[in-house]
């Protein structure tokens, strides 16, 4: 869904984060990598809980890309089994708080219970209002956009009916706004196939604190910057 240009934003309404450095955190502290991504688990709930005070309705987290299984098969297993035992145990909870829970990506490699964990999730939290949780997982910009060419041939769309928000009705983010801010811990200056198709005019933050050390005063920090950017969205800024 393309986006109506909005200047002199306060907050951002959409937050898409990117949640990295949680293996380097732990190897710098003598732990397995696993550690670091238990451990960056753990960061989601205060995060969320920011977010929330915040008054910000979507937020997206990068849990997984479509890259990342080509990393050893005992890390992507222990992610996959972190992953399900987290939506489980958290599905209820955020469901008390009014979130509705999103997956973002493919699911056909996923294993039998996280695809049942997640399709769980999803229904029960469907008619949610609060907030939107997406969590995207074996998920890869450049993927979705050939899923949702795929779509579109299949319903044999005809290329002068195809327009912007005809595509973007085709990609996982159905109905989501674009990402204002898009945050990226761990220090890389990069989308690594996040969001390509979304976060055409999103505002950057990085911060090199990795992921499982994000405190409140980074969040605050890349909101403070947000206040700050002069969203143009290709036009010229009449001043006000
Ligand atoms: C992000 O942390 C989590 C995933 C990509 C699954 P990393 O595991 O990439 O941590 P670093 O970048 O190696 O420190
Ligand atoms: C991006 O982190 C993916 C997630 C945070 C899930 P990566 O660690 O996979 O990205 P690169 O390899 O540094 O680009
Ligand atoms: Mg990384």
């Amino acid at each position: 869904m393309s986006q109506e240009p909005r200047q002199n934003l306060q907050l951002p309404r959409h937050v898409a984060i990117i949640m990295d450095g949680n293996g380097r955190w732990a190897t710098e502290r003598g732990l397995p990598r696993a550690e670091g991504h238990r451990a960056g688990v753990e960061k989601i709930r205060s995060v969320l809980d920011f977010m929330g005070e915040h008054a910000v309705e979507y937020v997206t987290i990068y849990a997984f890309s479509t890259e990342n299984w080509n990393r050893p098969q005992d890390e992507v297993s222990g992610i996959m089994a972190i992953l399900r035992e987290v939506i489980e145990e958290e599905a209820q909870a955020l469901h008390e708080r009014g979130v509705r829970i999103i997956h973002l990506g493919r699911t056909d490699r996923l294993g039998a219970d996280l695809k049942e964990a997640v399709s769980n999730a999803q229904e029960l939290t469907k008619d949610n209002k609060r907030m939107t949780l997406s969590v995207a997982f074996d998920y890869g910009g450049r993927s979705e956009i050939l899923e949702a060419v795929r779509g579109l041939m299949r319903d044999s769309i005809s290329p002068e009916d195809l327009d912007e928000d005809l595509l973007s009705q085709y990609l996982y983010t159905a109905g989501i706004p674009d990402p204002d801010l898009i945050i990226r811990t761990g220090g890389e200056h990069r989308l690594s196939n996040f969001l390509l198709w979304q976060s055409a005019y999103s505002e950057f933050f990085t911060t090199p604190i990795p992921w499982p050390e994000l405190g409140p005063q980074e969040i605050e920090e890349a909101f403070q910057s947000y206040h700050s950017r002069k969203r143009r969205f290709g036009a010229v800024d009449t001043g006000g």
